[in-house]
């Protein structure tokens, strides 16, 4: 039964993803469920069905992929209506998604376990290799510079100036992804996440020494 609703649920978020490249595409949900199952047997605790759930849903309501969050909010709602789940579990998964955004998460202190460990595995993919991947593409995508010296590197930014200001794709290394290893929940997360920030860091020490062309 469980089985089932997981490949419905998989059905559906390939659907409403489609095509996206910008790093919100269907593999990084897959990679975002994985962690987070993983996270959740190192661990020990939480349970299974709920952070897969959550995970695959985490993307669906993203202003990024909806005309408005709230059409977005409306999509997830539908969705879980349809399935054959308990009143309960549908408004933990509903929850989880709704809370560990990063704007959402940075603020407001998650309520379950469950939540924890969903919101580490979606930070995790944020991070290392595939995190420096995804910035680029999403930058790329956003029409943004890969770099700017002319403009200032701060690590305090307001959601206005997050949102619309000007920035760049090493900038969002400062503004957030070098942030996320010390916002994380879990020990496993935690431990997996020491890697992935000592390779953002070398990434960045390579790429100014080459921009400043040190090495010449
Ligand atoms: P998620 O929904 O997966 O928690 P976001 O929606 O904030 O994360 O971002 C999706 C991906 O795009 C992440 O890998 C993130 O680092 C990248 N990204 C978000 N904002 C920017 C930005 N202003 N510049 C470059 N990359 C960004
Ligand atoms: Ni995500």
């Amino acid at each position: 039964m469980k089985k089932n609703i997981i490949e419905e649920t998989e059905r559906f978020v390939r659907k409403e993803l489609g095509d996206d490249v910008t790093g919100h595409d269907w593999f990084h949900v897959d990679r975002v469920r994985r962690n987070a199952l993983h996270i959740c047997k190192q661990e020990g605790k939480g349970d299974p069905f709920i952070i897969e759930m959550a995970a695959l849903l985490h993307d669906i309501p993203d202003e990024k992929l909806n005309e408005s969050m709230e059409k977005g909010e409306q999509k997830l709602h539908s969705f879980l209506e349809s399935l054959p789940i308990g009143t309960i579990a549908k408004a933990h998964i509903k929850k989880i998604v709704n809370t560990i955004s990063f704007k959402g998460g940075h603020t407001s202190k998650l309520e379950t376990v469950e939540a924890e460990i969903v919101q580490d595995a979606d930070r995790l993919d944020a991070i290392g290799a595939i995190g420096i991947a995804r910035v680029f593409a999403f930058g790329g995508k956003k029409g943004q510079p890969i770099y700017d010296p002319g403009i200032q590197i701060r690590r305090e930014m307001s959601l206005e100036e997050y949102r619309n200001g000007k920035s760049t794709s090493i900038h969002h290394f400062y503004e957030k992804l070098l942030k996320l290893r010390d916002l994380l929940n879990t020990k496993t997360a935690k431990d997996m996440a020491e890697e992935r920030h000592r390779m953002m860091e070398a990434f960045l020490d390579q790429f100014f020494s080459e921009w400043n062309g040190r090495e010449l």
